[in-house]
């Protein structure tokens, strides 16, 4: 099976005064149809501009460089300004971290989510309220129409998530990318949304990228996890591997920092000291080293790629010189 996304050996510049400096640094991820993926990694690793290089959205001075990203045959890198509009919504529907920022304060939640249908699908005005109004409750807003009229800042931040999530699907996009839509919500709320969009993927056979910092968060979404780290994955894999067979040193400390799993058995870093690289100033070897226990002297020589590990899922790969060889020991 061919995949609907597949991006291939992305690099992202950051455009300096002093030259450009490297923030995604080759990255290789797939999406299969009605698949869910999760992306975690600390703040600053690049999930935000991965996704938003795929949608021309990428900040001022920030730019795709290198390798591709194939949507449903076509390279998402080399397509004209316009026609990534128009994908954009209709065919990949994007979901904001912050409500407050992403929605219009001055405008009603049903303008709003017809005017996306209107731009997306040429729709006429009463058609787009009425679809507004249908969208409002596929997303579990209580009084649909009555909310139409509601300004953002009359609803809480899950109710305002929820009508995010609705404009993120008014164009029935075959990929819905959620870009940490709830770390301003309070942990039920958060679970509340994780269940919507499962829901919503299971009954539209969308595929989802959720991005996160919360491994634990998307555990009941994501079928597979792929973990970042100063732009480059790491480790990849379903996400029951992922919880039962880490083998990144970074997988295996991100995992050590979640309270529910510390009492399981398992050789992991306590926590991860130290801070990521900057963009541009990445060490020689793999990113992670100077930060990893676990570092011998191959590490600072040479950059790990991204591999299979033996013995493991067929689709477990691992970017890492020492674990890599344990199968996944756990
Ligand atoms: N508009 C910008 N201008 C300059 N540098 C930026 C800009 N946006 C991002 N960066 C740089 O690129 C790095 C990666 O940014 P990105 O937003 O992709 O991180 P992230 O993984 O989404 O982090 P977070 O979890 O905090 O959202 C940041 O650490 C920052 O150094
Ligand atoms: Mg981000």
């Amino acid at each position: 099976m061919s995949a609907l996304l597949e991006i291939r050996g992305l690099t992202i510049d950051i455009e300096r005064d002093t030259g450009p400096a490297r923030v995604v640094d080759g990255i290789d991820l797939a999406v299969e149809e009605g698949e869910s993926l999760g992306i975690v990694g600390e703040s600053g690793c690049g999930k935000s501009l991965t996704m938003l290089s795929l949608v021309g959205l990428l900040p001022n001075r920030i730019r795709a460089t290198g390798g591709s990203a194939r949507f449903a045959g076509q390279d998402l890198l080399a397509l004209p300004q316009e026609a990534l509009r128009k994908l954009r919504g209709s065919q990949i529907g994007f979901i904001f971290q912050d409500p407050m920022t992403s929605l219009n304060p001055v405008m009603r939640v049903g303008e709003q989510i017809a005017e996306a249908l209107i731009h997306q699908s040429g729709m006429a005005k009463p058609a787009a309220m009425e679809r507004a109004a249908e969208l409002l409750e596929l997303v579990g807003i209580p009084s649909p129409r009555d909310r139409l009229m509601a300004y953002p800042h009359e609803l809480s931040g899950g109710m305002r998530q929820r009508v995010m999530i609705a404009i993120g699907l008014a164009g029935s996009p075959r990929l819905l990318i959620a870009d940490e839509p709830t770390t301003a919500l309070d942990v039920t709320i958060q679970a509340q949304i994780v269940d919507l969009v499962r829901d919503l993927k299971d009954r539209f056979g969308m595929s989802v990228v959720w991005i996160t910092h919360d491994l634990a968060l998307i555990a009941g979404l994501a079928d597979r996890i792929a973990v970042l780290y100063a732009g480059t994955v790491v480790e990849d894999a379903p996400v029951e591997v992922i919880f039962d067979r880490p083998t990144h040193p970074y997988t295996r400390g991100l995992l050590a920092s979640l309270p529910t799993l510390t009492d399981r058995p398992m050789t992991r870093l306590p926590s991860i000291g130290g801070t990521p690289p900057e963009p541009g100033r990445r060490p020689p070897g793999c990113p992670f080293a100077p930060r990893c226990t676990l570092a011998e002297a191959a590490c600072d020589a040479a950059v790990p790629k991204l591999a299979a590990v033996p013995g493991s899922d067929p689709r477990h790969r691992v970017a890492c010189f020492v674990t890599a060889g344990e199968g996944g020991r756990a």
